[in-house]
């Protein structure tokens, strides 16, 4: 998290009194949504598969003076997902936002691609997200407000060699994203995608330097986005600012793909 997170263009009482979930938030683009999202005064469920790495930033956020609580699941396994609605429902009484963040890479060339790195990515980036949504819906249609935010990519609009399995799940969540927004508009509940470019972090820090060159050129601002570029759209989508938006994917890309 760097210390641009610290200037934000939101009022600090933008979400105040509001609960989010954020899976994956034990590092990256996780991390820095729930920061900015306690910045604007929500209280945030971190959600990691790792208690360690999540017990972590919570501490550091908890040393803010923020409200938050660390949860170890594992968002491909259903049963981990209920748990961490039931204790979030338990502590907080009530879930007005959901971040699906938490995703993976298994990448190959699909002639080579093996059903197991089909399977882990599927199950975590689609099924996962699916799982949590489904999950929020009943306690959102009940108090009859709802934001969910799905973090898809670049990739799942424009497709990338040696990621078929990745683009197919990031494609798939804003199907995910569209079907959700529509069956549950009438009970005030938004569905939102946001589709970030390459971010600088530990899932792109394996890419070559030379891929890495190549792939600037591709970004008309000539720059790669940081963890808190995708935050700040994420709180935004989260903010009354944005109530008669939804079915929508938002590109944090710097302009990669249009
Ligand atoms: P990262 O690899 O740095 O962090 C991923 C987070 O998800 C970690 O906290 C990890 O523990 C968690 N996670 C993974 N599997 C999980 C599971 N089964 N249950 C619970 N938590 C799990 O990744 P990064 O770069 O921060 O990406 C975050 C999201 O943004 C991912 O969905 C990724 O696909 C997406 N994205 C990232 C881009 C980038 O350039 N970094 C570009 C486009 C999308």
């Amino acid at each position: 998290m760097s210390e641009t997170t610290e200037q934000s263009a939101f009022k600090a009482d933008v979400l105040s009194g509001k609960t989010a979930i954020v899976t994956g938030a034990s590092r990256g683009i996780g991390a820095a949504i729930a920061q900015k999202l306690c910045e604007v005064g929500a209280n945030v469920v971190l959600c990691s598969r790792s208690a360690d790495a999540v017990g972590q930033i919570a501490d550091t956020l908890h040393g803010k003076g923020y409200t938050v609580l660390p949860m170890a699941a594992d968002i491909s396994e259903k049963a981990d997902v209920e748990t961490l609605i039931k204790k979030t429902i338990s502590q907080f009484s009530h879930i007005d936002i959901l971040v699906n963040n938490a995703g993976i890479t298994r990448d190959m060339l699909l002639m080579r691609l093996k059903d197991e790195d089909w399977d882990a990515v599927l199950q975590t980036n689609l099924t996962g997200t699916m799982y949590c949504t489904r999950a929020v819906l009943r306690p959102m249609i009940r108090q009859r407000s709802g934001r969910i935010i799905n973090i898809s990519s670049v990739v799942g609009l424009a497709g990338n060699a040696g990621q078929a399995n990745y683009a197919a799940a990031k494609a798939g969540i804003i199907g995910l994203t569209k079907a959700t927004a529509k069956e549950v508009g009438a009970r005030g509940i938004t569905v939102n995608a946001i589709a970030p470019g390459f971010i600088t972090t530990d899932m792109t820090a394996q890419i070559p330097e030379q891929s890495q060159q190549q792939l600037l050129e591709l970004i008309p601002l000539r720059e790669f986005g940081h963890p808190e570029d995708v935050a700040a759209a994420v709180c935004f989508l989260a903010s009354d600012a944005a109530r008669y938006i939804t079915g929508q994917t938002l590109q944090v890309d710097g302009g990669m793909v249009m």
